[in-house]
């Protein structure tokens, strides 16, 4: 019979217990991070490590509170792996810049092997495959038109019919969700897969709407990265990754078979085309190479999903923006016609319409997309900041502790696009405005994407005045976490401009 006293014997039993093994467990940690010269870093809870310590809505702060406490490079252990943390832009720019070379690889991680299998570009280390697939895709897109005059034709066909569909609702209350991301999606899958598709086509709607729904769990399942073993639990966001993963495999399998039936070598009619007579020419000369029918779904896989989700959910947050801030909305709109009169601006009217191009720089500043860049790995044993990092350490670079740090944004968490102004109005881009990262990993896109954002946005505003339905409290601007940071629901109305 267990009395009472054995109870109050077992407590303490077990509460000893506990405090040598939590002792021991410190002076091991403190041993290994002095011993190693590691960066500093919380120690966190056994076999999850740091986990808990992150908000899992806002990882990002969390972060950057850790930042502020442990300096510009720190180490969290989460779950089964070390993760250096670069945080504020000089860690940032020494590691990126300065360090390019040791810093520019991709870590493996059980979410990205199953998405692009270390091939393909965005998750691939720099590697032979790498330089081939990146240099191939820059080139052939622009052999597209990517980023000339032919691009912009391209866009401004997606933003009117975006204009058009948005006509449609006559002012009453709609989500702009859908309609934004299928018209930016338009422009890659157009490039890539040769494929537009109208706003109400079902079929692409699913697609699309999985597409998202996989890039919100990606965020959400992370923690299978650090704890490998979560993925063989029979229910959980892995499990439903996976299931989603299947199914856009399946229709992209399906769209390369199709293009390798019909391909004609005198009538490249996109990228799929020009990727598979790459591929043929190699095989041809017997030449040993990255090309195959494998990596051309993992590359046109990266460009459809990079070029869709940041864009779309910048443009998104400029809608959010907008009918929470109606009077920048109408100095917007104020410049429009003072320098285009009725017309629809042009990539050329940008640098005589220095406000909406710093509203834009203070959507993409505020909202930070991607908070988090993907995950860097070291390509070596190196020394940062006075710490030992280890060969294969992930290495993440907190964007937003730069692009919202009081050192060098005055009040930060403030809407205020004059702060990319001068005092003669024109534009300045600082040197730590960096949504699109920096270094040899930097977005590929970042022009192109440039160009997209600018005539979306101003047309909108040229066409429109979003105003939040009538009735309605303010809408919130805190963002959900996915692989990008992007606004909760939220429904606008568009009124034809009045001028
Ligand atoms: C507003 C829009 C965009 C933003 C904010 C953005 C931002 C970023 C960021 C922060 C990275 C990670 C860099 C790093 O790991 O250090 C990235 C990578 C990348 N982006 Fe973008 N991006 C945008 C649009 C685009 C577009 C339109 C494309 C075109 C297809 C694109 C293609 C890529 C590619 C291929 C990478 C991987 C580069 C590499 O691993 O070497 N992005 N982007």
């Amino acid at each position: 019979m267990i009395t009472t006293a054995h109870m109050s014997l077992f407590s303490v039993t077990q509460i000893l217990v506990a405090a040598v093994l939590s002792l021991l467990a410190f002076v091991v940690y403190k041993h290994r991070h002095k011993r190693y010269m590691l960066p500093p870093g919380p120690m966190g809870f056994p076999v999850v490590g740091c986990i808990p310590l992150l908000d899992k809505a806002a990882p990002y702060k969390s972060m950057t509170d850790l930042g502020n406490k442990y300096g510009g490079v720190f180490m969290l252990r989460m779950g089964t792996r070390d993760v250096v943390v670069l945080h504020g832009y000089d860690a940032i720019k020494e590691a990126f810049i300065t360090k390019c070379d040791t810093f520019k690889g991709r870590p493996r991680m059980v979410l990205s092997d199953l998405i692009a299998g270390g091939r393909g570009i965005v998750f691939s280390t720099h590697n032979e495959n790498y330089r081939e697939q990146r240099n191939f895709a820059v080139s052939a897109l622009k052999s597209f038109g990517w980023g000339s005059s032919a691009f912009e034709v391209k866009v401004m066909r997606e933003v009117n019919g975006l204009i058009e569909a948005v006509q449609k609702f006559e002012g009453k209350p709609f989500d702009p969700f859908h309609y934004v991301r299928n018209s930016v999606c338009n422009i890659i899958f157009s490039i890539i897969f040769g494929r537009r598709f109208r706003h109400d086509d079902q079929d692409f709607r699913n697609l699309l709407t999985i597409h998202y729904r996989n890039m919100r769990l990606c965020g959400a399942a992370s923690a299978v990265n650090f704890i490998p073993i979560l993925q063989y639990l029979p229910f959980g966001n892995f499990k439903r990754v996976l299931k989603n993963h299947i199914y856009l495999r399946t229709c992209q399998i399906e769209m390369i078979e199709k293009h390798r039936q019909t391909h004609n070598p005198t009538d490249i009619r996109d990228f799929l085309d020009l990727y598979i007579q790459e591929i043929e020419m190699r095989e041809k000369k017997g030449q040993a190479s990255s090309f195959d029918y494998d990596n051309i779904r993992r590359v046109a896989n990266d460009l459809f999903t990079v070029g869709t989700e940041t864009t779309a959910t910048t443009i998104l947050w400029s809608l959010l923006y907008m009918i929470t801030y109606p009077n920048i909305q109408k100095r917007i709109q104020k410049e429009l016609f003072d320098v285009l009169g009725d017309r629809l601006p042009t990539i050329d009217d940008k640098p005589k319409l220095p406000f909406v191009e710093a509203t834009i720089m203070e959507v993409q500043r505020s909202a930070s997309v991607l908070p988090l860049t993907m995950p860097h790995c070291a390509m070596e044993d190196t020394e940062l900041y006075g710490y030992h990092i280890p060969k294969d350490t992930m290495v993440m670079a907190n964007l937003w502790s730069v692009l919202h740090d009081p050192k060098h944004w005055e009040n930060p968490e403030e809407f205020r696009p004059e702060r990319f102004l001068n005092e003669n109005g024109e534009v300045e881009k600082p040197e730590m405005f960096i949504p699109f990262s920096t270094g040899a990993r930097m977005c590929l896109g970042d022009q192109t994407a440039k160009m997209e954002l600018f005539l979306f946005f101003a047309c909108l505003m040229q066409t429109f005045s979003f105003t939040r339905p009538e009735g309605t409290s303010p809408p919130t601007l805190v963002g959900k976490t996915g692989i990008t940071l992007s606004p909760q629901p939220f429904e606008v109305c568009a009124h034809p401009r009045v001028r």
